[in-house]
C-alpha cells in the first residue's frame, strides 16, 4: 500500500481567513503575492507550509476575481460555481475573492448569490460551511445585459472597480466564456472596447474559453483570430476538462515516474491501444448544442485526441507549458487518419431501448431533434501514428451515448508472448496482456496478465492486478473543474490546450466528417448496448476486439 499523504489544502482554511504566517512577497497573481487592499496590506495569501518548502500543498491564488459569462447555463450551476465553492472551502481562494455573473436575467446581486447558492448545495463535492459560503456570497455581484449592451459592459467595469477597492482583487480578473462561440466575437470586442482586457499596471487579464473551439479547422482558425484580437496567447485558456481530472494527469505519473511501463510502451511490445468513452447518459436537455455536432466533434476532438496524446508523446523536456505543448503538438502531428474512411471509421446513432431499467426513446425522438437529423452519438476511428515509436500499432477511438455503462478508460494492449511452451488448451482462456488506464468511474489502472489457475493441470488463465485512488489514497479527487479554474486564477497554463493542438485535431477529424457528410446516415444502435455492429466488424477484421468494461 502507498504511503499517505497529508491532507493537501485543508478545510480550516476557507477564503479570507488567512492562515496565520508572515507576509508573502512575490509577483502579483501568482500565488505568491502579498496584495495591498484598500486598509493597506491585507493577510498573506500564501500557505506557510508551502512556503516552508512542502510543494505537495497546492498553491493559493493571489488577490483576484472571476467573472462569468453565460452564468445561467448548466455548466455554470453544475460545475464552475460548485468548483469555486470547492476551492474556497479547500482555502485556495484569496480573501477578496470575488464572483460576478453576467446574464441577460434581471437580478440584482442576491438573486445571484440565492442561484449560486442552489448549485452550491446540489452539486459541490466539499461539505457545506455557512461561514465560507458568507465569505464568499459576499464578494458576488451580478450584472445584467446582453452581450450587445454597452450600458451593461459599462457597469460590468464599475463592479470590477468597486470590487478592487472594497475587496482587493488588485485588478487581477478572468472572464470565463461559458457561452456558445457565436457569441465569442461579441464579448471579447466589448471587453476591449470598455477597456476590460487590458491589464492595469501589475495586474493581469485573461480569458477562458470553453468547447467547441470551432467545428472544422476553418472555424477553429477564425475563432482563434477574433480572440487574440483582443488577447495575447498567454492570456487564453482554453478548457478541456479532461486535462483537469487527476487520472488524466497520472497518465504522464504511470508512464514517466516509473521504470516498468516505458521499456515496453512501443510498437516491439504494444499490439494496439483502445481509447474509450462510454456515456450511459443521451443527449439530455442539450439538443440545442449537439444536433448537427455530433460524438466526434464532441468529444473525439478534444478529450480523446488529448488523450492519445498523452499516452503516445515522448517525454518532455520538463512539465512547463512549453515543453508539454511541443510533445503533444508532435505527437498530434505524427497521427494518420484512416486511408479507408469507409472501412476504419463507424458512426451510430442511438434508438430506443432499454438503460439501467428505464425505457429510452431514440435519439431522433428526443425534444429538439429534427426527426431526419445524421448527426452521430457514437463514433469509432482507428488512427495510426507515424512515429518510430508507434509505427504500424493502431490506436483505436471510440465514444458514445446511452451505451451500456458510463466509463472511460485507455487501453493499452500488449502482443502475445513470441513463443508459448504451453499446450493450445491450457492458454485457451488466456488473454492479451493490457495496461488499462481507468479514467473514471473506479479510478485506477490494472495490469491484466495470464495466471496458472489453482490444481493438478498447467491451465492458464487471465488476472488482474488493480491500482484503486480510493484504495491507496485517504483525499478524494478534486473534480476538473476546480483543478482547472485554481489554474487560470494562478496562470498555470500547463492544462490547457494552445491553439496549434487544436488545429492539428480539426486536421485528423476534418477528412473524417467530410466522409461521413458525403455518405449515408449512422448505423442504428439500441441504446444500453455498447454500440453498432459495424464498430465490432471494424475490429474483427484486423483480427482484434473491443474491450467490455
Ligand atoms: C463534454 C461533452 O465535454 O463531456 C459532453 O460535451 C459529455 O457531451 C461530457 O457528456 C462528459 O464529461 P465527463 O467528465 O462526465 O466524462
Amino acid at each position: 500500500m502507498s504511503k499517505r499523504l497529508p491532507q493537501r489544502g485543508g478545510a480550516e482554511r476557507p477564503v479570507g481567513e488567512p492562515s496565520g504566517a508572515a507576509p508573502a512577497t512575490g509577483t502579483p497573481g501568482d500565488g505568491t503575492a502579498a496584495a495591498t487592499g484598500p486598509a493597506g496590506p491585507l493577510p498573506h495569501w500564501t500557505n506557510p507550509l508551502r512556503d516552508q518548502g512542502d510543494r505537495r500543498l497546492p498553491p493559493v491564488a493571489g488577490p483576484c476575481g472571476l467573472v462569468v459569462f453565460g452564468v445561467t447555463g448548466d455548466l455554470s450551476r453544475k460545475k464552475l460555481m460548485p468548483a469555486v465553492y470547492d476551492l474556497a472551502n479547500r482555502g485556495l481562494l484569496p480573501p477578496g475573492f470575488s464572483l460576478v455573473g453576467f446574464a441577460r436575467r434581471d437580478w440584482a446581486d442576491e438573486d445571484f448569490s440565492q442561484i449560486v447558492y442552489e448549485a452550491v448545495k446540489e452539486h459541490a463535492r466539499t461539505p457545506f460551511r455557512e461561514e465560507v459560503w458568507r465569505q464568499l456570497a459576499d464578494g458576488m455581484r451580478f450584472v445584467p445585459g446582453d452581450f450587445s449592451d454597452d450600458t451593461a459592459f459599462k457597469q460590468l467595469r464599475h463592479a470590477v472597480e468597486d470590487l478592487d477597492a472594497a475587496r482587493g482583487t488588485s485588478g487581477n480578473y478572468a472572464f470565463y466564456l461559458s457561452v456558445p462561440p457565436k457569441f465569442f466575437p461579441a464579448v471579447v470586442r466589448q471587453l476591449k472596447k470598455h477597456g476590460l482586457a487590458n491589464a492595469p499596471e501589475g495586474s493581469w487579464r485573461r480569458a477562458v474559453i470553453e468547447k467547441p473551439f470551432g467545428r472544422d479547422l476553418a472555424s477553429a482558425h477564425e475563432l482563434n483570430a477574433v480572440v487574440h484580437e483582443v488577447f495575447g496567447p498567454d492570456q487564453v485558456f482554453r478548457i478541456d476538462h479532461y486535462l483537469g481530472k487527476e487520472t488524466v494527469q497520472n497518465i504522464l505519473a504511470l508512464r514517466f515516474a516509473n521504470t516498468m511501463f516505458e521499456p515496453i510502451w512501443n510498437r516491439s511490445f504494444v499490439d494496439h491501444v483502445q481509447i474509450t468513452m462510454a456515456e450511459d447518459i443521451g443527449i439530455g436537455g442539450r439538443a440545442g448544442y449537439y444536433d448537427g455536432i455530433g460524438a466526434a466533434r464532441d468529444v473525439i476532438q478534444n478529450h480523446l485526441l488529448q488523450l492519445l496524446a498523452l499516452t503516445a508523446m515522448e517525454e518532455p523536456a520538463s512539465f512547463d507549458a512549453q515543453s508539454l505543448l511541443a510533445e503533444k503538438l508532435k505527437v498530434l502531428k505524427a497521427v494518420r487518419g484512416p486511408a479507408d474512411l469507409g472501412r476504419d471509421t463507424v458512426r451510430g446513432q442511438y434508438a430506443a431501448g432499454w438503460q439501467g431499467g428505464e425505457q429510452v426513446v431514440g435519439y431522433l425522438e428526443e425534444d429538439g431533434i429534427d426527426p431526419g437529423s445524421v448527426t452521430d452519438t457514437y463514433a469509432a476511428v482507428k488512427l495510426e501514428i507515424d512515429n518510430r515509436r508507434w509505427a504500424g500499432v493502431p490506436f483505436y477511438l471510440r465514444t458514445g451515448k446511452r451505451l451500456g455503462r458510463r466509463v472511460t478508460e485507455i487501453a493499452v494492449v500488449l502482443q502475445r508472448a513470441p513463443h508459448s511452451p504451453f499446450d493450445t488448451e491450457a492458454t485457451e482462456e488466456l488473454g492479451r496482456n493490457a495496461i488499462v488506464i481507468r479514467v473514471q468511474p473506479d479510478e485506477g489502472v490494472t495490469v491484466r496478465f495470464g495466471s496458472k489457475v489453482p490444481g493438478t493441470s498447467m491451465e492458464i488463465r487471465d488476472v488482474t492486478m488493480d491500482f484503486a485512488y480510493g484504495e491507496s489514497f485517504t483525499e478524494s479527487s478534486p473534480e476538473a473543474y476546480e483543478r482547472l479554474i485554481l489554474d487560470v486564477l494562478l496562470g498555470d497554463a500547463n492544462l490547457f490546450p494552445r491553439h496549434q493542438e487544436v488545429e492539428e485535431s480539426w486536421k485528423i477529424l476534418d477528412p473524417i466528417e467530410e466522409y461521413w457528410a458525403a455518405h449515408g446516415r449512422p448505423a442504428p444502435y439500441a441504446s444500453g448496448g455498447w454500440g453498432p455492429e459495424e464498430a465490432d466488424e471494424m475490429l474483427a477484421r484486423d483480427g482484434r476486439s473491443w474491450r467490455r468494461p
